[in-house]
């Protein structure tokens, strides 16, 4: 795919303004798994700003807005501090530079915990202010009702079991959960309860890999795993990590590119280019005719 599309022009009710394509749906992504298989494994991304949604659009059948983007943009200690402001901006950012990939917003802390009411008003307005196709919560039985009433008033829903960020201040760090038998029992329990109130996929994260195998095995909807296994019905990585931004990046990542390094490299030389007056040069001015 170029970044150079054919308008089509054609409009209806249904698509009022003319596109280059018609983007993945979630009922699309939800049907990728069909009697427990995934013959075309799902591919998700994070993004939080327009021009990198375009870039990765192509390669993606979903992009994420997760609320990584606290510690990842704004430099806050852990994600809770996020607010739905910044969800909604940034979550807007993505949906205007891609129209391939369907686009999931996360609910930041606070935004959806009290009660389905309360989720659902922060969840509507994610939806009506950035254009997203679903949002996605962290938390697996205690959630299930806050699911299947956003999902019956129209509102797709990601869930998320495992490792859930958010809870950092319960869960006392980031070490991969699910070390004990009773932890991993119910981390199973949470993402079947999900599944069955009607999360259309789960992102299963940081977890002993024989309980994202017994996930996928065991759950109608497709697993999107980060620090899972394989074997999940599709991944998800925070794209700075995968791009080499950080210098510590946690086991489950690879690194696929070495960006702080061509970063620091280019800043490096135009800091030595202004010193040394050679920049700007002949080509960056503007002669007289
Ligand atoms: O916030 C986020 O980026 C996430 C992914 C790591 C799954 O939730």
């Amino acid at each position: 795919m170029s970044t150079t599309f054919q308008l089509d022009t054609s409009t209806s009710r249904a698509n009022p303004t003319p596109s280059p394509m018609k983007r993945l749906t979630i009922p699309a992504i939800r049907q990728r798994k069909k009697d427990g298989v995934t013959a075309q494994p799902i591919v998700m991304l994070t993004a939080y700003t327009a021009r990198q949604a375009q870039l990765l659009d192509e390669h993606c059948d979903l992009l994420l807005v997760g609320d990584s983007l606290g510690q990842v943009i704004y430099g806050l200690p852990s994600s809770v501090p996020v607010t739905l402001d910044m969800m909604a901006a940034h979550g807007a950012a993505v949906v205007r530079g891609s129209f391939h990939a369907a686009v999931v917003v996360d609910m930041p802390f606070g935004s959806y915990e009290a009660s389905p009411q309360h989720a659902f008003e922060s969840a509507a307005r994610l939806l009506k202010e950035t254009g997203c196709a679903a949002v996605k919560l962290e938390g697996g039985e205690a959630m299930a009702e806050t699911v299947a009433f956003l999902t019956a008033r129209g509102i797709p829903v990601m869930g998320h079991v495992g490792l859930t960020p958010q809870a950092v201040n319960v869960l006392g760090g980031y070490n991969a959960r699910g070390r004990t038998e009773a932890e991993a029992a119910k981390i199973i329990c949470d993402a079947r309860a999900l599944c069955e109130a009607g999360a259309f996929a789960i992102v299963i994260e940081g977890v002993v890999e024989t309980i994202a195998i017994a996930i996928t095995q065991a759950v109608a909807c497709p697993t999107i795993g980060i620090g899972a296994s394989a074997q999940c019905d599709g991944q998800v990585l925070v794209t700075e990590d995968m791009l080499g931004m950080f210098e510590r990046v946690p086991r489950f990542v690879k690194i696929y590119e070495n960006i702080a390094g061509t970063i620091s490299g280019a800043a490096a030389l135009y800091a030595e280019e202004v010193r040394a007056r050679t920049f700007p040069g002949i080509e960056q001015t503007y002669q007289p005719k």
